[in-house]
């Protein structure tokens, strides 16, 4: 009975000697799965079907240890010598004296098969993940992570197993989180993947690093979003490099701004130096004429004192030659003014680009004091405090043109509040001078304080601002090697600091001077 029993099982069974392994009886089952019949079996050894003999000895150590063999899992070759793969179930069985073993053999071949593809599509899919330039990243719906790529390690210098169970919030930048919650938000919701986002991760050193990436949903057997898949793509380079892009295009504006500037600068240079000469001579001839005046007014006057005293004690003569008299001195004072004014606007226009020379900076501040005396008007007391010996290599006319938009900024801070005082103070400080502009104006409101350099930069009206004024006073600045700082208080007023070095390396161009 046992026997029929036996020929009916789905299962392949045999009984074999311990001793030598050899069959003593199989069913047809155990001769299929082996490709004999079962009679051509019988009295073979079980080693002639293993396809490592020491699995062998392997058995009969667990069987000898365990009293029995469950579920080992064994590879078996046909008589054909093909692989099969078995899981055995071995009992003993004690027999007229004989050690037998019973044996059950479950076919798993195809399961074996079927496993060892999926490891091979597992192994090429890591494959892909780990050796992917992109961080790779799975979240689940509390936006912990369930999996991050080893490139962690490469790109965030952070152990992706440490990173297991975390929040990303602890890694992503603040100000990008909200961007980055809308984006998962939407692919939770929507189910769909959505447009990349951008943000900065936190690397383990302390920098941050771009990153612009992709979150699709992962689905549960149920269709069910469970959490997000997602790819980061590292964009710091390409950040920094359009930072860089932007940096130099603003630098190329304001280059470009201060150029058409200086070009304006030096056609009313040249104009100027124009005007300076046409009216020199003209000037020229109304002092000397003035002087030819006074010289025959005087000897009139003697004249008449000595060969006609009686007409210069005359009251109308005497009234007459005091008004000639006076009339001579006010035209001579005139002409010298215009000369002086003439001679300043000469100098201004040709000292503009003029080569690097010794340069007294108490000299050129009451030279642009001067120039700037009309937009200063009477709302606008000027204090001088000049010290001594403040004097340094430099270029003039940049000096000038520097003190005249500070005065001008300064002029119109103190007119807008009303009435108010400008301090011009210069000293000597060793191996630099310091020159400050001190107003008592509205002052700059802080949010714009760290604005005022920028060309184009102007809280002007149009026709009063063009932004320029500080953003060239700057560039003088850094030609001279030296530095300019601000410090204001709304309603109190500003300070203007510069610092410029005694000495300066020699500049090559020299640009003559129009007009001569
Ligand atoms: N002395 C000052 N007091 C108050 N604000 C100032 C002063 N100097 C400069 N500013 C501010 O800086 C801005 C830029 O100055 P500037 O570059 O000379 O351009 P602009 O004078 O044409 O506006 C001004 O519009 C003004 O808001
Ligand atoms: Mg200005």
């Amino acid at each position: 009975m046992l026997r029929a029993l036996a020929e009916v099982s789905p299962i392949p069974l045999l009984i074999s000697r311990q001793s030598d392994g050899e069959i003593l009886y199989c069913n047809e089952k155990t001769g299929a799965l082996v490709g004999l019949p079962a009679r051509e079996l019988v009295g073979r050894r079980t080693l002639d079907f293993y396809d490592a003999a020491v699995e062998r000895a392997a058995i009969f150590e667990e069987l000898r240890e365990s009293g029995r063999v469950r579920d080992r899992e064994l590879l078996l070759k046909t008589a054909s010598g093909e692989p099969v793969w078995v899981v055995c179930n071995i009992e003993p069985w004690h027999l007229g004296g004989e050690q037998l073993a019973l044996v059950a053999l479950t076919d798993v071949t195809r399961r074996k098969e079927v496993e060892r593809r999926l490891q091979e599509s597992e192994a090429r899919f890591r494959g892909f993940v780990e050796n992917a330039s992109e961080l790779v990243f799975a979240l689940d719906l509390r936006a912990l992570f369930t999996y991050v790529s080893p490139n962690a390690t490469r790109l965030l210098g952070r152990e992706p197993q440490l990173l297991l169970g975390q929040s990303c919030d602890a890694l992503v930048h603040a100000d990008d989180l909200p961007q980055l919650w809308r984006c998962a938000e939407q692919t939770q919701l929507s189910g769909v993947v959505q447009p990349s986002c951008e943000f900065r991760l936190q690397h383990q050193d302390g920098s941050t690093r771009w990153f612009c990436s992709t979150l699709a949903p992962s689905r549960n057997e149920q269709g069910q979003v469970v959490g997000l898949t997602g790819t980061a793509h590292d964009i710091t380079q390409e950040k920094q490099a359009i930072l860089e892009l932007q940096a130099a295009n603003q630098h190329l504006r304001d280059a470009q701004m201060q150029l058409l500037e200086r070009e304006k600068m030096a056609s009313l240079g040249m104009l100027l130096a124009g005007i300076a000469h046409e009216v020199r001579t003209p000037l020229g001839a109304v002092g000397s004429t003035q002087q030819t005046l006074a010289q025959a007014l005087e000897k009139l006057t003697l004249e008449l004192r000595e060969a006609h005293p009686e007409v210069i004690s005359d009251a109308s003569v005497s009234r007459l030659l005091k008004v000639l008299g006076d009339s001579a001195r006010v035209v001579g004072a005139g002409s010298t003014r215009v000369s002086e004014i003439v001679q300043r606007l000469r100098r201004f226009a040709c000292s503009e680009e003029s080569k690097l020379c010794a340069v007294d900076v108490n000299a050129i501040a009451e030279e642009t004091l001067a120039l700037v005396q009309h937009e200063l008007r009477h709302e606008v007391a000027i204090c001088k405090k000049f010290g001594p010996g403040v004097s340094l290599m430099g270029y003039p006319g940049r000096i000038n043109q520097m003190l005249v938009n500070l005065l001008v900024n300064a002029a119109h801070a103190v007119r807008a509040r009303g009435r108010g005082t400008i301090t011009l103070e210069t000293r000597a400080l060793g191996d630099e001078i310091e020159i400050e502009v001190k107003d008592d104006g509205i002052g700059v409101a802080p949010e714009h304080l760290n604005q005022i350099f920028i060309c184009g930069f102007t809280t002007k009206r149009h026709e009063e601002g063009s932004g320029l004024g500080l953003a060239i006073c700057k560039t003088i600045v850094n030609e001279h090697h030296g530095s300019i700082q601000v410090c204001s208080q709304v309603g109190q007023g500003t300070t203007f600091t510069i610092r410029l070095p005694r000495c300066q390396p020699e500049r090559l161009t020299v640009k003559p001077c129009p007009f001569g």
